[in-house]
């Protein structure tokens, strides 16, 4: 029987909540595909500062990098939020991403047709939406050094640091490249060359590396264009990729393509193994929603669609992850949503039920 390590890491706000929603699914897969999930549960974010004084403790990492693939909740919230703190939630979620290697943030974007009148655009600008943005996820100006506030005569002044290497740039572009090459074939490159060096760097090796990939239609644009044409014709995109800032922006923007940020999967790749699959963190786009925290109304389903691209990435197990997607589809068209998606004439349920109701549907 195929065994697969997962370190679980719920965090903080509604992350608990989705991730044991989202377990449930995986448990009727675990049943239902005869594979068995080894899960270690482990804290990051405000919960490990409350306990342990740090985002993420040095174990977590090990164990993160002995793992087949990594779950994870949400990290932060309106406790932790002091700017002047010296400790953040946020920075476990680095840590975690820059430890493990975890270069490329794949964010897929879908409009399901049941949902496509809980978003507030017009579903005549909906229909066809199916886009993945490839988001840099550790470089750029997230990690760049110096970074730091400090004071002088002329009052308090702050630097962050936009770099990135030639290398970052290139292996990045590549997964763009890959994806657009198994996908629709168009590959948009979004940065800000009118203005940033590093964009015009960006640029210059997209062209260079353009050559390799005949078969895939390159397109720049500048990512200002780039958040307008996303609400205007987001049908036009097929793969998107861009740096890491860009990526974090954009991507909350697209995310109401699909009518609620908790639709939205992501999962982090590092170096792929020769058959494609390599550990991986995965987690919903939405973040940690403290106002909604505790009250089982949040959204599973991103949870559950990221342990679908655990599946697929990570685990070598695309049957598997089929079955979870087409569950979720199911549950969708049976008329069962959560509040943020709500809609008249459909049934209201809450996290938990959402997740049990994923799981009949593995197993139906
Ligand atoms: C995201 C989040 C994170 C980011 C935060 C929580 C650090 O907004 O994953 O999009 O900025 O990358
Ligand atoms: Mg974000």
């Amino acid at each position: 029987m195929a065994t697969y390590k997962l370190v679980v890491l719920p965090g903080d706000g509604v992350g608990p909540e989705v991730v044991s929603a989202g377990l449930e699914a995986l448990k009727a897969v675990e049943r239902r595909f005869a594979l068995r999930f080894e899960l270690t549960e482990d804290v990051v974010g405000g919960a490990c500062i409350d306990r342990f004084g740090v985002a993420i403790r040095p174990e977590t990492l090990e164990r993160c990098r002995r793992a087949h693939a990594v779950l994870l909740g949400a990290v932060g919230g309106p406790k932790w939020d002091d700017p002047t703190a010296p400790v953040r939630p946020e920075q476990g979620l680095l840590a975690l991403r820059k430890g493990l290697g975890l270069f490329a943030n794949l964010r897929p974007v879908k409009v399901y047709p049941y949902l496509a009148q809980a978003s507030t655009l017009r579903p005549e600008v909906l229909e066809g939406v199916d886009m993945v943005v490839v988001r840099e996820l550790t470089g750029g100006i997230y990690f760049g050094r110096p970074q730091r506030q400090w004071r002088s005569r002329r009052g308090r002044q702050a630097v962050d640091t936009l770099r990135y290497s030639e290398g970052e740039i290139r292996r990045i572009l590549r997964v763009g490249f890959e994806l657009a090459r198994q996908r629709r074939k168009r590959l948009t490159s979004v940065d800000k060359a009118n203005i940033l060096e590093s964009s015009r760097l960006w640029r210059t090796l997209a062209n260079e590396m353009a050559s390799q990939y005949p078969d895939v239609e390159l397109r720049h644009m500048l990512v200002d264009a780039c958040a307008m044409h996303l609400i205007r014709r987001p049908a036009d995109f097929d793969v998107v990729v861009t740096e890491n800032m860009f990526g974090d922006i954009l991507t909350d923007e697209a995310a109401m393509l699909a009518g609620s940020m908790g639709m939205l999967p992501s999962a982090s790749l590092g170096r792929r193994r020769s058959d494609g699959t390599g550990l991986g963190l995965y987690e919903p786009v939405h973040g940690s929603a403290p106002d909604i925290a505790g009250q089982d109304v949040a959204n599973p389903l991103a949870t559950v669609l990221s342990i679908a691209l655990m599946l697929r990435h990570s685990l070598g197990e695309p049957a598997a992850a089929a079955a979870l997607e087409e569950a979720v589809e199911r549950v969708l068209a049976q008329g069962y949503r959560t509040r943020d998606i709500a809609s008249e004439g459909a049934q209201t349920v809450g996290t938990q039920a959402m997740g049990r109701l994923v799981a009949e549907a593995v197993l139906a």
